[in-house]
């Protein structure tokens, strides 16, 4: 197993009195990066198998088909993935590079040890000649910290992760990725566009229940990491898309008025039907996304689709060397 290499701020993140706010708001919401832990991660895996989830297999279906023209045109010399979850989808990303330079390195880099792991379980057969990186950090907090490369870099940000963050934090994070590529560099983001509700709707209402159990299990985590005392089964999973900001919120909703204990040993109601919020995932139109890549001085090389325009692959590389 190669080693996790840890850049992670996140034990300034975890002092206890930092999950007030996000609790005592009138709008309450949990840090969607807790969903990923050990069971999270795995439970993920399992929303990408089930047969709601048209992303992956969109996803999947747009890389199998254009890895070959994605390596060429980048000029890849190394693969850099923030939020890897498995790499099961990049495997062809990593064959064409592989045929194109002797050697290469793939970073993969992720919140989640379960994640890294799974990484590297999945890439370790493919050649000798592939180096393999595992990195464990935030990449809403710790890109300033990624060494410098000689090399021809592809920053892949797959399975519509973009997604999660507000209008904001989506800036910010294009923006620092933007500022931290070299002329030589190139960036790959996978971005779920908008499309009939209904079919949004059912990705995260899976029938077998795996996405409930994947919402609930941010309880247990937020448990462990700040000693709190959420019951589970007090909650019910709710996913709604919401049309006007053409996003699925997903929330934990109380089945019951229920009070939880703070680390400041305050205690917070929370009443019969209110929400918890877990995570936004958004859906993006052309026209948002070239707002923001305009922001994050990013300029658009190429972008791929599937035949339903359900989701797409953008290209891209920084303004500054334009
Ligand atoms: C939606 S999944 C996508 C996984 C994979 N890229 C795919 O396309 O299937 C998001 C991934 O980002 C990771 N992640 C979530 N928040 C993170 C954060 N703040 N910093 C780094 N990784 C994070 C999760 O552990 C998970 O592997």
């Amino acid at each position: 197993m190669s080693k996790i290499v840890s850049i992670s701020s996140d034990k300034i993140f975890i002092k206890k009195e930092n999950i007030i706010p996000f609790l005592k708001n009138k709008n309450k919401s949990l840090p969607t990066k807790y969903l990923y832990d050990e069971i999270g991660s795995k439970l993920f895996e399992e929303i990408c198998a089930t047969k709601e989830y048209y992303l992956t297999r969109t996803e999947k279906e747009i890389l199998d088909k254009n890895a070959s023209d994605i390596i060429k045109t980048s000029k890849a010399q190394e693969l850099f993935e923030l939020g890897s979850g498995s790499s099961k989808k990049t495997k062809p990303l990593i064959f064409e590079a592989l045929n194109e330079n002797d050697l290469l390195t793939y970073f993969s880099f992720d919140i989640s040890t379960k994640a890294l792991k799974m990484s590297y379980n999945e890439l370790k057969k493919i050649s000798k000649k592939l180096n393999i990186k595992l990195l464990k950090g935030d990449f809403n907090n710790d890109l300033n910290k990624l060494s410098y490369s000689k090399k021809n870099r592809l920053f892949l940000f797959l399975g519509s992760t973009i997604g999660n963050f507000n209008n904001n934090l989506a800036e910010k994070f294009l923006k620092n990725i933007s500022s931290i590529m070299k002329e030589n560099d190139s960036f790959l983001l996978g971005v779920d566009k908008i499309k009939d509700k209904k079919i949004i709707h059912s990705a995260y209402n899976d029938k077998e229940g795996i996405t409930m159990k994947f919402n609930k299990n941010i309880l247990n985590v937020v448990n462990k990491e700040y000693s709190l005392n959420f019951n589970e089964d007090n909650f019910l999973h709710n996913a709604q898309y919401n049309s006007k900001k053409s996003q699925i919120e997903m929330y934990l909703e109380s089945t019951t008025n229920q009070s939880i204990t703070l680390p400041n040993n305050e205690n917070v109601k929370i009443t019969v039907g209110e929400k918890i919020l877990t995570e936004i995932s958004r859906k993006f139109s052309d026209n948002t996304l070239n707002i923001l890549f305009n922001k994050a001085s990013l300029s658009l090389v190429k972008s791929y689709t599937d035949n339903k325009k359900y989701f797409s692959l953008y290209l891209l590389k920084s303004k500054k060397y334009f």
